[in-house]
């Protein structure tokens, strides 16, 4: 008899909407289902993180914290899960570790149980300060091991980087797959390599990109996988994670047990359609996304930036020379020293990549971001980068070794008295500290919306001129 077991923790609230249709799922558009969702079973529901914040306050005009709170106020037996960047936390750069300290505070204290902190560049120091505070306010600490191929990212390479978080203080381990790329084989022996090393549960996070995640998973399972992430078949598969259905069904007839009920699965999976069609007629939801791209499987291009990359070119009207910019992602990443494509790196390999096909010559244009990564400022490279490149792009630039945050001082009072009336809470302060213009803007709208007759006064000004 087949005795095994896995749990499941759904993405449909965060990974699915931000790999398919750019985070753009309203919280009105979650809160009717979450009580629905909170009884169906899962190990965890992830719903916040990664791109949420910034989408709702950039596109959304929402608070995050509330949508926070609200969903927290209807999740009784589900653990609450977020993706934290680690010293990037939900923004894009290195925060100072008193910023980290307070917004993993205020993170814990408004609901999130699972703080899943990965560093793009699998260099653990930028990990240490939001591990810290994790552990300091009470919340559990899931450690991340960004899975890329590259001649440096061995089954050696990854046990090790496991053991490290162990050592850390890791309560669970999450092998992320970003790109999708992790495949059966793969799977079937790294896993078995890490539960070797590890004393904590392991979770397998992939996508469904290029078509061979539920095979993956269904290997992850047989090999000792604890936990999977899927996503409810309505906005499943394509560079989302492959569909939850599908997965429990399986799993289940094979004598898995998941602890899922599919009654409720099932009701959220007919509510979630009628949301899907929603956004697929807003346009939100382009179906480009939902199709499978084995493509993947070459370029290493997670779902996030596959759809990041297309309207930036659709933006820069130059969406056929998407093929070229595909090609050129893995040339640059080999001149980074083989960064894994996760956020912030996959952006900006992506943004140099377009730059040096449109520009029609190679780091003709580099962005700041880049040089600061050449400078030393994100971290470690897993592999090292070329002297003579880095000179080509910054020059004599000091580079530094050392935990790129130890350079950064405190500076969440100082933010605090910069954003003067508009910093009515703690969480104010970190929307500006996270993202200093949007965030603003934001709360200008909410503390002093614009009255109806100042609109006509802009619009009468804006005519005369
Ligand atoms: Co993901």
């Amino acid at each position: 008899m087949n005795n095994k077991k896995v749990r499941i923790t759904e993405t449909i609230l965060r990974d699915a909407h931000q790999s398919l249709m750019a985070t753009r799922m309203s919280t009105d558009d979650m809160l009717p289902i979450v009580e629905t969702l909170d009884q169906a079973g899962y190990y965890a529901l992830e719903m916040w993180g990664g791109a949420t914040y910034d989408s709702a306050i950039r596109y959304l005009n929402e608070d995050p914290w509330e949508r926070l709170r609200k969903i927290r106020k209807r999740t009784k037996n589900t653990k609450l899960q977020m993706l934290l960047r680690g010293q990037n936390l939900i923004g894009y750069r290195h925060y100072a570790d008193d910023i980290v300290d307070k917004f993993i505070e205020k993170a814990v204290e408004n609901g999130i149980d699972v703080f899943r902190i990965f560093d793009a560049l699998n260099d653990t120091r930028n990990m240490q300060a939001s591990l810290d505070a994790v552990k300091k306010h009470g919340g559990h600490a899931q450690l991340t091991i960004c899975y890329t191929t590259s001649d440096v990212h061995t089954i050696e390479y990854f046990t090790d980087l496991a053991k490290e978080l162990i050592e850390m203080g890791a309560d669970s381990i999450c092998l992320k797959d970003m790109a999708g790329i992790l495949t059966p084989a793969v799977a079937r022996k790294i896993i078995p390599a890490l539960k070797e090393v590890i004393n904590v549960p392991l979770d397998v996070h992939t996508h469904a990109t290029a078509g061979v995640a539920s095979m993956t998973y269904f290997e992850s399972v047989e090999a000792g996988a604890d936990i999977i992430d899927t996503a409810l078949s309505p906005l499943g598969g394509g560079t989302s994670q492959p569909p939850t259905e599908s997965l429990v069904l399986t799993l289940e007839e094979l004598g898995i047990d998941t602890q899922i009920n599919m009654d409720k699965v099932q009701e959220a999976v007919d509510y979630f359609k009628k949301i899907r069609d929603k956004y697929l007629e807003s346009g939100d939801l382009d179906p480009v996304m939902m199709f499978t791209d084995p493509r993947a499987l070459i370029y290493q291009v997670p779902g996030g930036m596959l759809s990041n990359l297309y309207s930036q070119l659709q933006g820069a009207g130059a969406s056929d020379r998407y093929q070229e910019v595909l090609e050129e992602v893995p040339n640059v990443r080999e001149d980074l020293g083989f960064p894994p494509l996760v956020t912030p790196m996959s952006q900006m390999v992506g943004t140099q990549a377009v730059f040096n096909v449109l520009t029609g010559e190679r780091y003709k244009m580099v962005p700041n971001e880049i040089k600061d990564y050449l400078r030393g400022q994100y971290g470690k490279t897993p592999a090292p980068v070329d002297e003579e490149f880095r000179q080509s792009i910054i020059g004599d630039d000091e580079v530094i070794t050392d935990r790129p945050a130890d350079h950064l001082e405190p500076e969440f009072e100082t933010l605090r008295e910069e954003l003067g009336d508009l910093a009515r809470t703690d969480e104010d302060v970190l929307t500006y500290a996270l993202f200093p213009e949007v965030g603003k803007q934001y709360l200008e709208n909410k503390y002093n919306p614009v009255q109806e007759e100042d609109s006509d006064e802009v619009i009468k000004i804006r005519i005369h001129r």
